[in-house]
C-alpha cells in the first residue's frame, strides 16, 4: 500500500506512479478535512473523484472528530463508488494534533468509542484506522485498541512512533509488537522501510504481518513496491522509468510556476536518494529560481549514478531529520 501524503502523493503523482512503475495493491489518498455536515463540497474531493481516473484502487482518508462529518463523507464516496474509507488517527503536526485531531485523539478514548458508535449506526462503507502509538506516550495506542476491537473495522495501520516524534527519530518495534498482541484487527505495518534490507528484517521480527505500507522509503526509491515483490530492474531501465515519470509530473500543473517548483522540488526532496550524490543533487535542484532554470539542470540530475542500498539508508536518515521542521520541503 501507498502511504498517503498530503501536497504530494496527489492524484497525478498516484497515477504517474502506477503508470510508471506499480508495485502496489493499493494507494491511500491523504486526508480531507472540513467536509462538513450537509454536503460534500466538490472542491473537497477533486483529488478523489471520478473513480475511474484512479489506475491503482484508491483508499480516501478523513480527518475528522465529528461522527456525522464521517458519515456524510462515507456516503458521499459510497456514491462515488468507493467501498473503503480510512479514518485518520496518526497524524501529528502540531496544527492538527493540537486541535485533538489525528493522533491528538489517542489520549482520549472515551471520545474515540462515541465517535465509532455513531459512525457504525449509520456508514454505508468499510471504515479501517490509521494510527500512531500515541500523541505524548506509546502506551496511549494500549487503551484505545480494546475500544477499535469492538467495531468491524477493515483493517488498522499503525506507525510505531508518538506524536511528538512526527516522523523523526527511531521506530519503536517493542511498541508495534505490543499493538500486534493487544489487538483482534489485521494490522498494516508502516515506518521507516526505506530498502529492500530493511523490509526483509522488519518482516522477519514480525512474521504475522501480510501488509505494509511504504512512504518516504517509496517516495525516494518509487521501484522498492516493485523490489519487495520480487522484480529486479536493470539501472539502465530504472533511469528510462524515473525520466518517463518525471516528465509526466512535470507535464501536469498543479497552479502558477511557483506552486509548480515548488511541487517538483517537494518530490525531489525524497527522489534524489534514489541517486548516490543524493544530497548534493537535491541542493543544487533547491536553487533554481524558475521551471527553465530546474529543466537545464535535469539532464545532469537523471546522468548520475544510482545509490546502492547503504546510500538509500544515509539519504533516507539525512531527510528525516528535517521532515516538519523544513516547512519548505518536507512540510
Ligand atoms: C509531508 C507529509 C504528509 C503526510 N500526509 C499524510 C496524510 O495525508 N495522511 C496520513 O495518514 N499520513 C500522512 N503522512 C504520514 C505518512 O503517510 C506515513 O505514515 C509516514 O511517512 C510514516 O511512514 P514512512 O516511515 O514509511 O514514511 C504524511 C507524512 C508526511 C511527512
Amino acid at each position: 500500500m501507498l502511504a498517503p501524503f498530503k501536497g504530494l502523493t496527489n492524484k497525478a503523482y498516484r497515477n504517474a506512479h502506477a503508470r510508471h512503475f506499480g508495485g502496489f495493491d493499493g494507494h491511500m489518498a491523504p486526508f480531507v478535512s472540513g467536509t462538513g455536515i450537509r454536503a460534500v463540497a466538490p472542491s473537497k474531493i477533486a483529488d478523489l473523484v471520478p473513480v475511474t481516473e484512479n489506475l491503482c484502487p484508491t483508499i480516501p482518508q478523513i480527518i475528522s472528530t465529528s461522527a456525522e462529518e464521517i458519515i456524510l463523507f462515507g456516503k458521499a464516496m459510497h456514491a462515488q463508488g468507493y467501498n473503503h474509507i480510512n479514518w485518520n488517527l496518526g497524524c501529528p503536526f502540531p496544527r492538527i494534533a493540537n486541535k485533538k485531531r489525528g493522533c491528538g485523539l489517542l489520549p482520549h478514548p472515551g471520545e474515540i468509542h462515541r465517535i465509532l458508535d455513531r459512525v457504525f449506526r449509520e456508514i454505508p462503507i468499510e471504515l479501517s484506522v490509521k494510527t500512531r502509538l500515541g500523541y505524548q506516550h506509546h502506551a496511549e495506542i494500549l487503551e484505545v485498541l480494546p475500544i477499535l476491537d469492538q467495531y468491524p473495522l477493515r483493517e488498522i495501520t499503525i506507525h510505531p512512533r508518538i506524536g511528538t516524534q512526527v516522523y523523526r527519530g527511531e521506530v519503536n518495534h517493542p511498541g508495534f509488537a505490543a499493538c500486534l498482541q493487544a489487538t483482534r484487527h489485521q494490522v498494516i505495518y508502516n515506518g521507516d522501510v526505506y530498502n529492500l534490507s530493511q523490509y526483509l528484517s522488519i518482516k522477519a521480527r514480525f512474521p504475522s504481518i501480510r501488509s505494509w505500507m511504504l512512504g518516504r522509503g517509496l517516495l525516494m526509491d518509487p521501484f522498492l513496491a516493485l523490489e519487495i515483490k520480487g522484480m529486479r530492474i536493470s539501472d539502465a531501465h530504472k533511469r528510462e522509468m524515473l525520466h518517463a515519470f518525471h516528465l509526466e509530473l512535470l507535464a501536469n500543473p498543479c497552479g502558477n510556476e511557483n506552486k509548480q517548483l515548488g511541487y517538483l522540488k517537494s518530490v525531489w526532496y525524497y527522489m534524489a536518494g534514489c541517486f548516490a550524490p543524493g544530497e548534493a543533487l537535491f541542493a543544487s535542484i533547491k536553487t533554481s529560481r524558475s521551471l527553465a532554470q530546474y529543466r537545464e539542470l535535469l539532464p545532469k540530475v537523471f546522468e548520475a549514478p544510482l545509490a546502492g542500498e547503504e546510500q538509500k539508508e544515509a539519504y533516507f536518515r539525512h531527510a528525516i531529520k528535517h521532515i516538519g521542521r523544513d516547512p519548505n520541503f518536507a512540510m
